[in-house]
């Protein structure tokens, strides 16, 4: 098959698919986007033979943009442009998951710093206020007092852009010092981790602790729920352990440009990562090759 991958930087989670790829014999075209133009008539030439095209991008804008003019170009790309509308965004993405019954955080939204916090005195403290866009754990606030609640709702409306000025207001789970990171492929897990911190953000970004962790039924039945609301794809579903036993689960997020090198280095040598991405690749590029035959 004949890969093309869309990136900005080569990190190691790509250096680990571009090695599995070439030492399976397949073929791959690295896309810098940023130095190709996006024509709306014309597609770029690089594309021509290419089977698949998987998305690296690193920036939400360019993953969001270039989705939609691959569609455009009829060229097969993962993940598909809707799977990056409801997932770059997480307002569209607490939707998706609400609409198709997968157990989520409760949230709101609001436009004003009033409606905002009145919000936030009915959710109580402490809660929690994310970017509408962003990753890592970046920019996200806990909100212990009024006081405090006050104070960074001025601050994003006087300082932030405008889509900081979309108040994204969400209950704050208890959860035990950890959350849950599950890589799938079209709703079946490859590998999962939980991630552990002191910290009440446990992104690997962030310093959180790896470990390989069991899915059990019900997170299983989740996964698959939570990638179907989305569109399915290669995605990074996010679960925190909620209930008496914590063996409920609430899904706060599906990633849809998701890095693996530290689930990877988390399993270790219970699952092949990369092997597994590719595999996947392969029979998606398989079903393409069949569907145009
Ligand atoms: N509602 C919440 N209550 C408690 N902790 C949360 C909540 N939402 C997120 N977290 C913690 O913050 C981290 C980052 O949140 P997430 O929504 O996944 O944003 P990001 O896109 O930055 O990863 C999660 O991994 C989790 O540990
Ligand atoms: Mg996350």
């Amino acid at each position: 098959m004949h890969v093309g991958l869309l990136y900005s930087r080569i990190r190691r989670d790509e250096k680990l698919l571009l090695s599995e790829l070439r030492e399976r014999g397949h073929d791959v075209t690295k896309i810098d986007v940023r130095a190709e133009q996006f024509n709306i008539s014309a597609a770029p030439p690089v594309f021509d033979e290419i089977d698949v095209v998987l998305d690296r991008c690193l920036a939400t804008s360019r993953s969001l943009y270039i989705t939609r003019f691959l569609d455009a170009y009829d060229v097969e790309v993962v993940n598909s442009s809707e799977t990056a509308q409801l997932c770059a965004d997480k307002v569209n993405n607490s939707l998706a998951l609400e609409a198709a019954g997968v157990p989520t955080p409760a949230t709101e939204v609001a436009f004003t710093t009033d409606a905002a916090l009145e919000s936030i005195e009915r959710f109580g403290y402490p809660c929690v206020l994310k970017p509408v866009v962003g990753s890592w754990g970046r920019l996200m606030a806990k909100i212990d007092t009024r006081d405090a609640a006050e104070a960074i709702l001025e601050h994003k409306a006087t300082l932030g852009h405008y889509e900081h000025k979309v108040f994204y207001i969400q209950e704050f789970v208890e959860k035990p010092g950890r959350d849950i990171r599950v890589l799938a492929v079209d709703g079946e897990p490859i590998a999962a981790m939980t991630r552990s911190s002191e910290h009440w953000l446990t992104n690997a970004a962030k310093g959180g602790e790896t470990a390989n962790f069991e899915l059990d039924e019900r997170a299983l039945e989740l996964v698959e729920r939570a990638s179907e609301a989305v569109g399915g794809g290669l995605l990074g579903v996010d679960l925190m352990e909620v209930g008496e036993n914590g063996d409920e689960y609430t899904v706060h997020e599906v990633n849809h440009t998701v890095e693996f090198k530290a689930l990877n280095d988390a399993v270790g040598d219970n699952v092949d990562v990369p092997a597994r991405v590719v595999d996947w690749l392969e029979t998606r590029a398989r079903a393409e090759t069949e569907a145009t035959a």
